[in-house]
């Protein structure tokens, strides 16, 4: 848990807009998949999997996620 900290602090950093889907791609990468898997497929109970989702539903997510009308207190943070 010690080192989920700093790792959340550079999780809050600006996501990029998403237009530029290089640098998004290169993102979900880096920092998403330590959560939601390389692939898209969770291997953690507790997290649910990105991979198969429709675009429109994982941006109303994250949109939720954002505005604080989805709440949980990892995925606030970061969207
Ligand atoms: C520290 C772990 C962690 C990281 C890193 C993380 N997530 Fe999440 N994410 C979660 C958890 C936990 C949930 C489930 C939230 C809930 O139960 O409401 C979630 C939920 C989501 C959802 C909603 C999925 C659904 O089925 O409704 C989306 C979309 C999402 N995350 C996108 C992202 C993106 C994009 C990134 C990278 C910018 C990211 N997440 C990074 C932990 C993480």
């Amino acid at each position: 848990m010690r080192s989920f900290v700093p790792m959340l602090l550079l999780l809050v950093t600006p996501i990029a807009t998403a237009a530029d889907a290089d640098a998004g791609n290169a993102r979900a990468t880096a920092v998403c998949a330590a959560c939601h898997g390389a692939s898209g497929i969770s291997v953690i109970d507790t997290i649910p999997n990105l991979a198969g989702h429709k675009r429109a539903y994982l941006e109303s997510q994250l949109r939720a996620l954002k505005d604080g009308s989805r709440k949980n207190p990892v995925m606030n943070a970061i969207a």
